[in-house]
């Protein structure tokens, strides 16, 4: 299989539709882990070029930094800390318009205006999240949230 990504432009919804696909032939075969999220993150960051996108990890009841594409990023995150800590401690996906105006906001680069953290989730518990952060405020919506949803599904833990 070549190791390729056609990139489209075109709505969001049609850049999902295209690259949902082409994600799911790139992890089809392999099961390890780390090259399945750093292949996810660097699908996500060729198509839509945001600031950041990246995976962290729960880890002895921590999130720790895992494969990302983007500036270097605080390693470690505790549960119900930032935009991620309180997507792991809710299991819920969140969409922030303004990172500003979220209480406990971790400014990993000051570029970043909106962020989009989606829980991952096995057997009820969360095993991780994918983040993605952009320098536009209010860059995440719904669209963003059901199919990055989608696309963290594909993922075997
Ligand atoms: N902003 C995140 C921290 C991770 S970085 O953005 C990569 C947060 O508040 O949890």
């Amino acid at each position: 299989m070549a190791e390729d990504l056609t990139i489209i432009s075109g709505n969001k919804e049609d850049q999902y539709q295209s690259l949902i696909p082409q994600i799911k032939a790139l992890l089809e075969g392999e099961t390890d882990l780390i090259a399945n999220l750093a292949t996810v993150a660097a699908a996500l960051k060729e198509q839509f070029m945001n600031l950041w996108v990246g995976f962290y990890l729960v880890k002895n009841n921590e999130l720790v930094l895992g494969p990302f594409q983007g500036p270097v990023a605080c390693t470690r995150i505790q549960k119900g800390r930032g935009v991620c800590g309180t997507s792991w401690a809710k299991a819920e996906t969140l969409i922030v318009a303004d990172v500003e105006k979220f209480p406990g906001h971790i400014a990993c680069s000051s570029l970043s205006r909106s962020e989009i953290v989606v829980p991952i989730i096995r057997n009820d518990n969360v095993v991780g999240i994918l983040d993605v952060d952009s320098k536009e405020p209010g860059h995440f919506d719904e669209t963003d949230k059901k199919y990055l949803e989608q696309i963290v599904d594909l993922i075997s833990f």
